[in-house]
């Protein structure tokens, strides 16, 4: 795929379950992680436009927010896990909004698990990941706001977190570090979108 500084994009439109979502025979990327990780940031930094609604407080994002891109693919806004700050009963519908998502949508393409990388592996980030692994659910992880840390402190938590992961995993999953900030990262995402796009089409015909 060719990485332009800027995609046609187009809202597709605000979901509370996957079930009203269309059925857009694309495939669909979509970014989850904790509430303020910077995954609406990124998804801008990504289409080179600012679409999805960013904040500095956590918990902006509420609903599963589809973008089609080119009308070749879309990108799926989550909202983040973990916001503390939400009613109980309510963080559990989104739990389950999310989980349904991830577990029944046709079109999920690959989920970009986003983490913090000023922060040393944390329990919630780690227990998705499992989670995500055992409910085979293609994923990659993207550190976020790496503009924020010093490249040692980068290294030093990406290790920590291929030292973790490769107890459990024999194969370690597909690592990007990004910044919306500086765009450090873009071009790596965009070309691993482009692949991931072209092995769906090629060796499926579910699309
Ligand atoms: P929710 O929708 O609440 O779950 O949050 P989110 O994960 O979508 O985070 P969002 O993109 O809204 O960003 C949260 C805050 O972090 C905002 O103030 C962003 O400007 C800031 N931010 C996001 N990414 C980066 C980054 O790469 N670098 C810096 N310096 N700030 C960032
Ligand atoms: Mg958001």
């Amino acid at each position: 795929m060719a990485v332009k500084p800027q995609f046609k994009v187009r809202f597709a439109g605000s979901y509370t379950t996957f079930k009203d979502m269309p059925q857009t025979a694309k495939p669909e990327f979509a970014f989850i992680g904790r509430s303020n990780v910077g995954k609406s940031s990124l998804i801008n930094m990504l289409i080179g436009q600012n679409i999805a609604k960013t904040s500095a407080k956590p918990g902006k994002t509420q609903t599963i927010n589809l973008y089609n891109v080119e009308d070749k693919w879309y990108l799926a806004d989550l909202p983040g896990y973990g916001y503390a700050k939400t009613a109980k009963t309510k963080r559990q519908t989104w739990q389950k909004m999310i989980a349904d998502y991830l577990l029944k949508r046709p079109e999920l393409a690959n989920v970009f698990i986003l983490i913090d990388s000023r922060l040393e592996p944390q329990p919630i980030d780690h227990d998705f990941i499992q989670w995500a692994g055992k409910n085979q659910i293609p994923f990659a992880i993207v550190f976020t706001k790496t503009d924020k840390i010093s490249k040692n402190e980068l290294k030093k938590v990406v290790t920590q977190w291929q030292k973790l992961l490769s107890t459990e995993w024999e194969e370690l999953p597909e690592m990007f570090i990004s910044s919306a900030k500086t765009k450090v990262g873009r071009k790596e995402l965009l070309t691993f979108i482009g692949y991931v796009i072209n092995q769906i089409t090629q060796s499926t015909h579910k699309f």
